[in-house]
């Protein structure tokens, strides 16, 4: 199968080691904004078509597949335009910025007849599938409450900028924290898509507080407070102020579910499934994966996808995209209009003060 790339950040380039280690895939076309990574991500891995016009990509007509890995603002422009040359597409998630944009792109893709898949990435990692096959064999009885935190090191945390630089670590932080609305939107749009894919509801109804801690516009950290359909009450815990300071652990990360027959818990420190039911206890080891291998096994989905001509029902439609950024929004704007709350970093510098790394 024939695959394009455009977006060749930090995530674009996962995306290509992925796709360049799958034999059924030959990665013909490669594009970004920024000539540099163009000119050497197009020489490592020996793409015949190695552009800064992304157009030039979707309008080729030996492409199967397009993948949309750039910055989330450009996922509209680009996927409409990918829908208007019919082309099945897989774009990272969110699947927009603005939920009006992920509408259309959702409506443009369903007239192209071409397939959409957004990569909400834990509906392909094994922790995030387990706890999922452990409460759809009623080990627990019925849900009830689920508890999803995860908080990370902010995107200009020391030990990411001494990775990235500090000229890319800042144009990370103006892509998550100001682009992609922080941490509650960025990346809660995975734990709002994983909590319909886990209770299998929709929301019914969304409210969220949030703090900030370098008066950044939208909160660093937010709790949402989610009701689903069925009853199932979800909390979202996300965050980026964890890890301000610390020099090594990057990530607090903990999933909890609670049913009327027992309890199961996972976290990343101790990367242990523990259960603890009426009917058995449960405690084995369940390691994290990273987020290549979690990729691996969408493009795996994919590609089946695309041979049999539908989206297998485990992955995350065009639609599964819209809701999980709608829910976020949702969260995003109740967070504000009950007060950010504002709290003080201490003397560390605030990276976002405009000094243009
Ligand atoms: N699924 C996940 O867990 C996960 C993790 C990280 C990032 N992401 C997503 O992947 C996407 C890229 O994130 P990143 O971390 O690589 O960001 P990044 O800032 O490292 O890279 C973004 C790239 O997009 C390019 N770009 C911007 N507009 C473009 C356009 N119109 N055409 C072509 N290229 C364009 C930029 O030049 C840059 O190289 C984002 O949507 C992000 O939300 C997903």
């Amino acid at each position: 199968m024939r695959f394009g790339v455009i977006g060749l950040g930090s995530a674009g380039r996962s995306h290509l080691d992925v796709l360049s280690r799958m034999p059924e895939v030959e990665v013909v076309g490669i594009a970004d904004l920024n000539p540099e990574y163009v000119k050497t991500l197009g020489e490592r891995y020996g793409v015949p078509l190695a552009t800064t016009q992304p157009e030039e990509l979707i309008a080729d007509p030996s492409i199967d597949v397009i993948a949309v890995v750039a910055a989330d603002r450009a996922h509209y422009p680009l996927v409409m335009a990918c829908a208007a040359a019919r082309k099945h597409t897989l774009c990272e998630k969110p699947i927009a910025t603005e939920v009006g944009h992920g509408r259309e792109m959702v409506a443009a893709m369903r007239e192209a007849g071409r397939l959409f898949c957004i990569s909400l990435n834990n509906r392909g990692n094994p922790v995030n599938r387990r706890i999922k096959d452990v409460v759809d064999a009623g080990t627990i009885g019925h849900a009830r409450m689920v508890r999803l935190i995860g908080l990370m090191a902010a995107p200009d945390n020391h030990l990411v900028r001494e990775r990235l630089g500090e000229k890319a670590a800042y144009s990370r932080l103006v892509n998550i924290c100001h682009e992609g609305k922080n941490a509650m939107f960025d990346c809660g749009v995975h734990s709002f898509d994983y909590a319909r894919f886990l209770t299998g509801s929709d929301f019914r109804r969304i409210e969220a507080m949030g703090y900030s801690m370098r008066g950044f516009e939208y909160p660093d950290h937010g709790v949402a407070l989610c009701e689903h359909e069925n009853g199932i009450l979800t909390v979202v815990d996300k965050g980026f102020d964890y890890a301000y300071e610390a020099q090594t652990r990057k990530e607090y990360v903990r999933y909890e579910v609670i049913g009327d027959r027992g309890s199961l818990a996972w976290d990343l420190d101790h990367q242990r499934l523990r259960v603890f039911a009426r009917d058995q206890t449960l405690d084995e080891p369940l390691p994290y994966a990273s987020h290549d291998a979690d990729r691996e096994v969408i493009y795996r989905g994919f590609i089946e996808s695309v041979k049999q001509g539908s989206l297998l029902p485990w992955l995350a439609s065009g639609e599964d995209g819209l809701k999980a950024v709608e829910a976020a929004q949702t969260a995003v704007d109740s967070m504000i209009a009950k007060g950010v709350i504002t709290r003080d970093v201490g003397p560390g510098p605030n990276w976002f003060d405009g000094r243009g790394w």
